[in-house]
């Protein structure tokens, strides 16, 4: 969702805040803008849209300025437009301000505003940010005591930057509930919402906590939730350059794909080997634990919640432990039933997703041990498990999401293995499992090769208007996946199905010329869904299969042959080519489509 970038320099900053922004984009915005401290005055430009349109009315000579910040805006209170987008500015031109997340009490705050003669010119809630500023500024004459002030005031979630004429040469910035990193980097500091914007100037971050503050202007000085000064120890991020570079690649979806093997290979590492248990850095849970466990709950949303399907598919064939998986927006209202002997897996890619980190709040509240799954180191959600298990997918940008898919379907089915290992079950299968695990890269590039092939069926469909994913078990989790896939970026509707409830009632919609994309990929059920795909084809469907097994037909993907608590691994990749394929042939923005965001942090 929102993106935030801001620099102090000695040389002028315009540049670096539209290319940091760039580098944000993914995150899902619909306009974006920029306020720079110069003359004494602040300059803001900004504008709906895309950062192309802020860039076209941007006169890089005029503006000189070594202080600034930007935006870049994914509408929640207010629709999107010039006046919505930030930086906003209360009407004496003191401070400008950029925000992540929401202020709830906005609607109060405004109202009290207007009632001491204040005005508004946005319906965001952000815009009582700077003129509460202004208020308290007027009253108190002392700019940090306003920034404590407001700060006091305000309910809900932050990531704030200000920037005043009052202290120039400075950037205020407070955090809660939303992310922020600081970096002392090659001419300048900087402060963004994510570690992509500001890595070419620096890989040594400073993350800051929730209601902890921060001036940066020589340097950074940290203050903590009393507005005392403290000490911050920056840790280092090794990610490369070419991690955010498309590196050749026409997307970054296409890339992402092709870093599969990689990512698995990655997450996999120092966890997975032949010849030991698994074994996972700062986590272990006890054999006398695991005994009295009762169920298990995996909660997340999107991609995520579809990894954890197969991760209950791989924990319940494995150990035996009943598993729930529920979406976080639901967890949360259904008043779940948790206790000490409950586990919760918390899955999340950016580790930021608003309800599953309300969820595992809950979860904690209700006792139950928690455990986050997610891609980004020191994302909000590891502060709040008990423990936390990394997948390293790398930085994943496209906004549908592959690798880190991938990556966290690995990392569950390597943490159901151990449960195994350690309760001394099933050793036999957790062994060729392991073997299975580490000779997926290779296999993984194999069915990756093949890719033209996917590019010449995913041209048979590129008209649809609507399609079928069926499957059954593991095979019905790769449908939801690749369905979703196929929504998220060509905008196609398709519905993905258990395949033995297909007749009833979705059948009803099968008409001559309609795809059904069936994934046979699990022995025990082969023989039942390829027969509700006779059923299909009986009524006119035209039949896209992806398999294992030895089929001759046309239209047929076959993927290497592997034990079925891991074939969603390889099933997904040709459904991820084929939604690619179709939204390029379609010409869309596969890396940006339309409403959605890469990391969702409102409820
Ligand atoms: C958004 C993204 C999805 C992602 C979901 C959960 O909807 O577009 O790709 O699966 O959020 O995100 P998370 O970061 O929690 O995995």
């Amino acid at each position: 969702m929102c993106g935030i970038v801001g620099v102090v320099s000695k040389s002028k900053v315009a540049h670096k805040l539209i290319k940091g922004l760039k580098t944000l984009e993914y995150r899902g915005y619909d306009s974006a803008g920029i306020a720079i401290l110069q003359d004494g005055d602040i300059t803001i430009l900004k504008d709906k849209g895309r950062i192309a349109n802020l860039e076209a009315i941007i006169n890089y000579d005029s503006l000189t300025g070594t202080i600034g910040i930007a935006h870049t805006r994914w509408a929640t209170h207010g629709v999107p437009s010039k006046e919505n987008a930030h930086p906003h500015m209360d009407q004496n031109k003191h401070f400008a301000v950029v925000h992540n997340g929401i202020i709830e009490n906005y609607l109060e705050l405004k109202d009290f505003l207007e009632n001491q003669g204040f005005s508004f010119s946005s319906q965001t809630d952000t815009e009582v940010i700077p003129v509460l500023m202004e208020y308290y500024y007027q009253k108190t004459g002392n700019v940090m005591d306003a920034f404590k002030d407001t700060l006091n005031d305000l309910k809900g979630s932050y990531a704030i930057l200000v920037i005043t004429p009052l202290l120039p040469n400075t950037i205020l910035v407070a955090k809660k509930n939303s992310p922020l990193v600081l970096g002392i980097g090659n001419n300048g500091i900087y402060a963004a919402s994510d570690i992509p914007a500001i890595i070419e100037y620096t890989k040594d971050f400073y993350f800051l906590q929730d209601d902890e503050k921060a001036v940066i202007g020589d340097d950074i000085v940290f203050y903590d939730k009393d507005f005392q000064k403290t000490d911050k120890e920056s840790k280092t991020i090794d990610w490369e350059m070419d991690a955010i570079d498309k590196n050749g690649f026409e997307d970054y979806m296409l890339k992402e794909i092709h870093e599969q093997p990689e990512a698995l290979k990655n997450t996999l590492n120092g966890i997975v080997s032949l010849n030991n248990p698994i074994s996972f850095v700062n986590f272990s849970l006890d054999k006398s634990y695991l005994e009295k466990l009762k169920q298990i709950y995996i909660v997340a949303c999107g991609t995520a919640m579809h990894a954890g399907l197969v991760g209950k598919y791989a924990i319940e064939k494995i150990c035996r432990i009943p598993v729930n998986v529920e979406v976080a927006s639901e967890f949360r209202y259904q008043d779940p039933i948790l206790d000490e002997n409950t586990l919760c897996i918390f899955i999340s890619q950016s580790g930021e997703t608003a309800d599953t980190i309300a969820a595992l709040k809950l979860a904690r509240e209700k006792k139950a041990k928690t455990v986050a799954v997610t891609n980004v180191f020191e994302s909000s959600i590891t502060r709040e498990a008990d423990y936390t298990l990394y997948t390293h997918a790398g930085p994943e940008i496209a906004v549908a999401s592959t690798k880190a898919y991938i990556s966290q379907v690995g990392l569950i089915v390597a943490l159901a293995i151990y449960m195994s290992e350690v309760l001394d079950k099933n050793t036999d299968l957790c062994q060729s499992l392991k073997r299975d695990l580490m000779n997926l890269p290779d296999l993984m590039n194999e069915v990756i090769s093949n890719n033209q092939y996917y590019q010449e069926i995913a041209k048979k469909m590129t008209k649809e208007q609507d399609l079928f994913y069926i499957g059954r078990g593991n095979d019905y989790y790769t449908a939801l996946e690749g369905s979703l896939k196929l929504k998220e970026i060509s905008y196609i509707h398709s519905e993905a199905y258990a395949a033995g409830e297909l007749k009833h009632g979705p059948i009803a919609l099968i008409e001559n010329g309609t795809f059904v994309v069936g994934i046979v990929t699990d022995p025990i059920t082969s023989e039942k869904t390829l027969s509700n795909l006779e059923e299909v084809k009986a009524r006119g469907a035209n039949i896209i299969l992806v398999t294992n097994q030895d089929i001759k037909k046309d239209n047929v993907i076959h993927i290497p042959h592997i034990n079925s608590i891991i074939s969603p691994i390889l099933a997904i990749i040709p459904l991820q080519f084929i939604a690619y394929f179709i939204a390029k042939e379609k010409g869309l923005d596969v890396d940006k489509p339309r409403n959605l965001a890469k990391s969702v942090t409102v409820e």
